[in-house]
């Protein structure tokens, strides 16, 4: 254990600084340009958790002076019906970015969708040419959540060289491409998932851990390195501890990480909620505004 507990990673404060910087230049480009990013969430479904995160990102992107609109399918929707608002999203010159918000009904095919999306307003960075773009060193969108990990991790330690990263998780929307991002940030990258054998070991290697698994606390103090910035983007909903409280069916959200245990150890931490959270809407702010600015040909 070190002697003081870890620093709080304040995802609020990255996120407004974010908001507030993205804003300032959808003002500038808005008065010197007539040009107003606009960005498409799709919604299908009535998944609780994904209503609230298109809410989230629908008003956020108003906030700022964006065109914003949000379509929200049935559960039922047919893969046609939303390939072809796609279509037209792809063919609107009013929208700059789109996202479909994931994961659709299993009765859908989310890369075929994805594969829909216009390269250049996929804001997302989730289509193959985008991925496929930053594997090879390109400029491209990249996918929000890794992106927003990123710049805390940035604005918190600087430069970054040299230094292990441990990524636990393999998903294409965090876990693959923010093993990319760190490596170009001349880490040495370590990638975990759930066949790695002695995960606790590799964990404490890690001088940047980043849990990525969708398992709530999974992560324990005793697996992270003393000192070590640990990033949690899990946001898991789980019963109160109370037993009252459980009993009356009351939930919160914890990360992949043992907060309490891990806070004692680490060095630097995001918490959740709190964290990395409120960094992925802002980072959808920030591709949006990329991507308006490279459809009208300006310097993104
Ligand atoms: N579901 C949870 N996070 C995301 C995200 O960053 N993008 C999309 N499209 N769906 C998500």
């Amino acid at each position: 254990m070190t002697d003081a507990p870890a620093r709080i990673i304040d995802g609020k404060v990255h996120a407004e600084r974010l908001r507030a910087e993205v804003a300032a230049e959808v003002a500038t480009l808005r008065s010197e340009h007539g040009l107003q990013p606009g960005l498409a969430v799709v919604l299908v479904g009535d998944d609780p958790a994904s209503q609230a995160y298109v809410k989230s990102k629908g008003e956020h992107s108003l906030a700022i002076g964006m065109h914003s609109v949000t379509h929200r399918l049935p559960a039922d929707t047919r893969q046609e019906e939303l390939i072809r608002l796609v279509a037209d999203l792809n063919a609107d010159p009013l929208i700059h970015g789109i996202l479909v918000q994931l994961p659709l009904p299993k009765h859908l095919d989310e890369a075929a969708v994805i594969g829909t999306i216009n390269p250049d307003k996929d804001v997302d960075g989730l289509h193959v040419v985008n991925a496929g773009r930053l594997v090879a060193g390109l400029p491209s969108l990249v996918a929000c959540t890794p992106m927003g990990c990123m710049i805390l991790l940035r604005e918190t330690l600087g430069d970054m060289s040299g230094k292990h990263a441990v990524v636990v998780g393999r998903s294409l929307l965090v876990g693959k491409p923010i093993a990319q991002l760190l490596l170009a940030a001349n880490c040495t990258v370590t990638m975990a998932h759930s066949r790695t054998v002695d995960l606790p070991s590799i964990c404490r290697q890690a001088d940047i851990l980043v849990a990525a698994v969708g398992q709530p606390r999974m992560i324990r103090g005793d697996w992270i390195k003393p000192g070590a910035t640990v990033i949690d983007v899990g946001i898991n909903r789980v019963p109160f501890d109370n037993p009252v409280q459980a009993a009356a069916g009351k939930t919160k959200l914890v990360g992949d990480v043992n907060y309490k245990e891990a806070a004692q150890v680490a060095g630097w931490i995001t918490p959740v909620p709190g964290g990395v959270g409120l960094m992925t809407v802002a980072a959808l702010l920030r591709n949006t505004l990329a991507a308006a600015k490279r459809q009208a040909g300006l310097d993104a």
